[in-house]
């Protein structure tokens, strides 16, 4: 491997995708790495794989193994590039934990109660079955961040409380004990990059969807996918044109098409102008099915060497712990821990 190019005076950005299904999507890819991979040039780069996170609802240690590598070999796919970013897994790093302790001592027990997402995920549980991980889950998150001091946290909307929560703490963290953490930015994904259920076009794709027919997976068989496009929900009336409020399924569609080609929808709209949903339907089809093609071949290729994925993900934790380790350090120092005490 060559050696990562010197961290100049770029900004930094850092996210995190749970590997919490055999697959990412179209939502993750477009709605995430897309943005992901374009920061790689302007900011010093951190993505990571939150495997402390999967762990705090009910999982299977076999299938998180096999998830994360899949995690990984599908970032890499989308353009993640370990020459350029620090790729690495969370528990590799074992400062994010460190420092969630310690943030956990600062963060009132009210401010956490108040998170949506765990009164959600919570929720469907039965809030006596959820575990102390789940309440805790933003407390990591705000260590993930604040360890490599990040500028930017690129996130979806269903993120921006924890980022919130985050900032929140590195003041607070800073005015008690003197000035320790950057205070992070969110970096919060354009609408136009957000993708919805191809079934129900009111929900975002998620992998957590009850039926998979409205979500293509970057690894789908590409029939596979073609066929969920020509089977996605539409509208009534039959002009392929752009109004997410009266045509939410269309407009949906139209988002994936302009999101592959990277075209304006107008474009789009012109091209498709007295003709069919399915003539559209059909056509968007056969691209998914080219994207998803490439993109499970790589995926299939990078799995098939897990010695080399091993060796990308040890050389991302390796960058990441020279950054995460400083910032440490000053923490133990700011909180009074004796010195030696790290490690
Ligand atoms: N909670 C994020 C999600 O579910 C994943 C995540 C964990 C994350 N730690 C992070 C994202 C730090 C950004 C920064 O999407």
């Amino acid at each position: 491997m060559h050696s990562m190019p010197e961290p100049a005076d770029r900004p930094r950005a850092l996210s995190g995708a749970q590997p919490t299904a055999d697959s990412y999507h179209l939502g993750n890819y477009f709605g995430a790495f897309k943005q992901w991979v374009a920061l790689q040039d302007e900011f010093e780069t951190f993505y990571f794989i939150p495997d402390l996170h999967a762990i705090t609802v009910e999982y299977d240690p076999a299938q998180l193994r096999e998830r994360t590598y899949i995690a990984a070999a599908q970032l890499l796919a989308s353009g993640v590039d370990p020459e350029r970013s620090a790729l690495f897994v969370q528990s590799h790093v074992p400062e994010h934990a460190q420092l969630a302790w310690v943030l956990g001592g600062i963060a009132g027990f009210g401010e956490a109660a108040r998170m949506t997402q765990f009164k959600d995920k919570s929720a469907k549980s039965g809030s006596d079955s959820a575990s102390v991980g789940l309440f805790t889950y933003p407390i990591l998150m705000a260590a993930d961040i604040l360890i490599y001091q990040a500028d930017k946290v690129p996130v979806g909307e269903d993120q921006r409380q924890h980022v919130e929560l985050t900032r929140n703490l590195a003041q607070r963290f800073n005015h008690r004990f003197g000035e320790t953490f950057t205070v992070p930015e969110p970096h919060i994904v354009k609408e136009t990059a957000k993708i919805y259920d191809l079934q129900d076009p009111g929900a975002k794709m998620s992998g957590s969807a009850v039926s998979h027919s409205g979500v293509v997976n970057l690894t789908d068989d590409p029939k596979k996918a073609a066929k969920k496009i020509r089977s996605a929900v539409t509208d009534s009336g039959s002009e392929v044109r752009f109004d997410p409020v009266e045509k939410p399924g269309i407009s949906n569609l139209l988002l994936i098409h302009s999101a592959l080609t990277d075209r304006p929808i107008a474009d789009i709209e012109a091209e498709f102008a007295g003709q069919q949903y399915g003539h559209f339907k059909v056509a968007l089809g056969e691209l998914v099915a080219d994207f998803v093609d490439t993109f499970g071949t790589r995926t299939r290729e990078l799995l098939d060497d897990k010695g080399e994925l091993d060796r990308v993900l040890a050389a991302g934790a390796a960058r990441a712990r020279e950054v995460a380790a400083q910032t440490l350090a000053t923490v133990y120092d700011r909180s009074g821990f004796v010195p030696g005490a790290i490690r």
